[in-house]
């Protein structure tokens, strides 16, 4: 069944469907009228043509407002629970090229208390992870000036008084509805949704005036987004501008890479030959035999080679397409397509895996009101 899925910040199962995703959530297509708008600004990203960012809220009106020179600010963010995986820097890569195009700050959230409240994790624990994700994003590249690493437990004195104020919008039958809450959840947790508001009205806040701001992540996010949308205007503060992509697919087969399966997850501390290894057992959409793939052809839509290369790994559109191609003609066999793949995740990697070590001497100049790890 078509809408037979789940989709919430802290749990996603079944085969998402994602035009019926927008639909419940409630989300805008981004339609051809507005790529072409976009196309003005800069070259389009492959992550926008390729509609892995394929819906939003309200973006057409932060453009108007950008063109009357009122510049926006990104915020986007990451719950340490694990290492970083290939999932999680997805989203990261797209707001750094929102970053450059638009030449804009930058807020990034690290929820150590929302994982420490969900998960087995001590606060420990969670810091830790904080500061091994905050590795994987510095390395790709964020403008040090423009960028800001905020750890919720270090910064929570900005971050309160605005948690307050969304907290006083907020019902609990409110939390109950978006989140499936019910009587055995801990009260931390409900609280939290409001952690997660107050970076998107941080800036706006310190102005004591309105600016306004731009949130590209994963859809999974919007519940949070949709209490922080609905409080804003009776706080003064503007709505948060949503940009979502679609999750990034996990080698197993399924819709999101999850840190759950190590084996179908690829962390960006793996070595080559785990690459290759995991790579190696990814679920294809090859046939049963040499032969029978050679005259039946494969199924590129449900391959998880295939969805790496059109999420991250293949920027070339005519590359993309005769992959395709090949592969439906049999042409081309999945023992070959895994190969190529591994070489590329590695490339990347390599060079990413040298950037994170660099990035140990920036991320303590990059962190909100200069904290220290
Ligand atoms: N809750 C997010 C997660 O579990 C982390 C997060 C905090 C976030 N603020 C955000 C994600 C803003 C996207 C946008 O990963």
């Amino acid at each position: 069944m078509a809408d037979d899925f789940k989709v919430t910040p802290w749990e996603v199962t079944g085969d998402i469907d994602y035009e019926v995703l927008m639909q419940r959530f409630g989300t805008t297509p981004i339609d051809d009228a507005l790529m072409k708008r976009i196309a003005k600004y800069g070259e389009i990203h492959p992550m926008l043509k390729r509609g892995i960012f394929y819906t939003h809220r309200d973006f057409g009106k932060l453009l108007d407002d950008y063109d009357k020179g009122n510049k926006f600010f990104l915020y986007t963010g990451r719950g340490p629970s694990g290492h970083t995986h290939l999932g999680h820097i997805m989203p990261w890569i797209f707001n750094k090229w929102v970053q450059d195009v638009f030449e804009a700050d930058m807020l990034f959230q690290m929820t150590d208390d929302e994982k420490f409240l969900f998960k087995d994790l001590t606060l420990k624990d969670t810091r830790a992870l904080a500061y091994e994700n905050a590795l994987d994003f510095v390395a790709l590249g964020f403008d040090p000036e423009k960028t800001k690493i905020i750890l919720d437990t270090e910064n929570i004195k900005e971050l309160y008084p605005i948690a307050l104020k969304v907290a006083k919008k907020v019902t609990f039958s409110t939390a109950k509805a978006v989140f499936g809450f019910d009587n055995s959840t801990n009260i931390g947790s409900i609280f939290f949704t409001t952690i997660q508001a107050a970076p998107a009205f941080l800036p706006s806040e310190r102005a004591g005036k309105q600016i306004p701001c731009l949130i590209p992540c994963g859809i999974d996010q919007d519940p949070h987004f949709r209490v922080a949308r609905d409080a804003a205007p009776g706080l003064n503060y503007p709505k948060p501008t949503m940009l979502y992509c679609k999750m990034f697919p996990g080698l197993g087969g399924g819709d999101k890479m999850s840190s759950s399966d190590e084996m179908a997850t690829i962390y960006t501390t793996d070595s080559p030959k785990n690459v290759k290894k995991k790579v190696g057992r990814a679920f294809t959409g090859g046939c049963v035999s040499v032969e029978e793939q050679r005259v039946k052809g494969g199924n590129p839509e449900v391959c998880a080679v295939f969805k790496y290369n059109f999420y991250l790994f293949e920027k070339d559109d005519k590359k993309v397409n005769d992959l395709v191609d090949k592969c439906k003609k049999g042409e081309i066999l999945c023992g070959e397509c895994k190969q190529m793949l591994t070489e590329k995740i590695n490339v990347f990697l390599e060079e990413h895996q040298a950037k994170r070590e660099e990035a140990k001497e920036v991320v303590d100049s990059m962190t909100f009101d200069g904290f220290k790890w």
